[in-house]
């Protein structure tokens, strides 16, 4: 099978595709024909060797994690799914699998039916951004129409599926986007839109009960500045050193840091499947034919887009 590897850490120039056997499957696991994966910010922080703490600097490694694609062959213990399902899912260990090529071998319990209403591209955009998302409403706490939350950089994957599931609460969302995300951050529920492009949310006059940021630019202590006094700031790009500092500086303040590490599973599916049922839109921007994938990677990592951006295969 047709696969995409890299040998070294570095820009999407060392990603190379190369033949490699179509993987064997344990009993819990799904052989899966992949039709879709998406990108994630992750693929590229690993690549670029951003991340060896936890993807560690054995090579070589594929890229991409989440995925949708039509089951090969289930494994002797899989119940509930069978050859021919259409389904999407996650690669188990995100930071050292990955799923860029014809098949991937999956346990079962990281695979959903794809609903029959979505394309492959969209269910391939769920498990990583949507589960986060999803993580994160958690981690909010009680939310209800009077909670100010601050989404900074709300229209890539990640934003577009948490401003819609927070709508479902009523909260009270602003958005912070470029300016062509100002509609798609209206139409997905933020009350109030700010154009990072013309202006800077730091030195409004607003405050927040939550403040996440999706951008990777604004620190905690950046934060501050707009949090109320019991406010919580949301991270999902902490630092490695901030994941035991934040816990610390917790107790000694009613500004809480809290770091976000989400892990796609059933919980948070079910969460994502049901509000696609009351009308979740899966924003895909663009979908590159597999042979395009230097080209996907390096569009993805430019920003500027809205959504979810997908490399599809025949
Ligand atoms: N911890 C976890 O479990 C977890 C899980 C998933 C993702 N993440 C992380 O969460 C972050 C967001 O993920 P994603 O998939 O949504 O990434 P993404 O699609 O790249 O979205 C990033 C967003 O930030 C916006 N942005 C860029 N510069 C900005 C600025 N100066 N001010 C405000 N917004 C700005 C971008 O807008 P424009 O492109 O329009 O400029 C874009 O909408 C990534 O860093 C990712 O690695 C963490």
């Amino acid at each position: 099978m047709k696969a995409i590897v890299y040998q070294k850490f570095g820009n999407a120039d060392v990603l190379q595709t190369v033949e490699q056997s179509k993987p064997g499957i344990q009993p819990n696991q799904v052989l899966v024909r992949v039709k879709a994966f998406s990108i994630n910010p992750m693929d590229w922080k690993i690549r670029k060797g951003e991340m060896t703490l936890m993807s560690g600097s054995n090579f070589p490694k594929h890229t991409g994690t989440d995925f949708a694609g039509i089951i090969e062959e289930t494994g002797s213990s899989v119940i509930g799914l069978k050859r021919g399902d259409e389904v999407f899912g996650v690669v188990k260990n995100l930071m050292k699998e990955g799923v860029s090529a014809e098949y991937v071998a999956v346990p079962a319990s990281l695979i959903w039916k794809k609903p029959s209403d979505i394309s492959f591209p969209q269910a391939a955009s769920i498990a990583v951004a949507g589960t986060a998302a999803a993580t994160t409403i958690q981690k909010m706490g009680n939310i209800n129409p009077q909670t100010t939350i601050l989404v900074n950089g709300a229209t890539g994957g990640f934003g577009m599926f948490l401003l819609q599931l927070l709508k479902q609460y009523g909260a009270n969302v602003t958005a912070v986007t470029s300016t062509k995300g100002a509609d798609y951050a209206k139409d997905w529920g933020a009350k109030l839109v700010i154009d990072y492009t013309k202006e800077d949310v730091l030195t409004k006059k607003a405050t927040y009960d939550i403040v996440i940021d999706l951008s990777g630019k604004m620190s905690y202590k950046k934060a501050k500045q707009i949090l109320k006094p019991n406010a919580r700031f949301l991270n999902p790009t902490p630092k490695p050193i901030e994941i035991p500092t934040a816990l610390l500086s917790n107790f000694f303040t009613s500004q809480k840091h809290i770091v976000i590490l989400s892990s796609p599973s059933t919980k948070y599916t079910d969460i994502l499947l049901n509000a696609l049922k009351n009308g979740l839109q899966i924003e895909v921007n663009k979908v590159f034919p597999f042979d395009a994938y230097k080209q996907a990677y390096e569009y993805a990592e430019r920003g500027g887009y809205i959504g979810k951006v997908v490399i599809e295969l025949d």
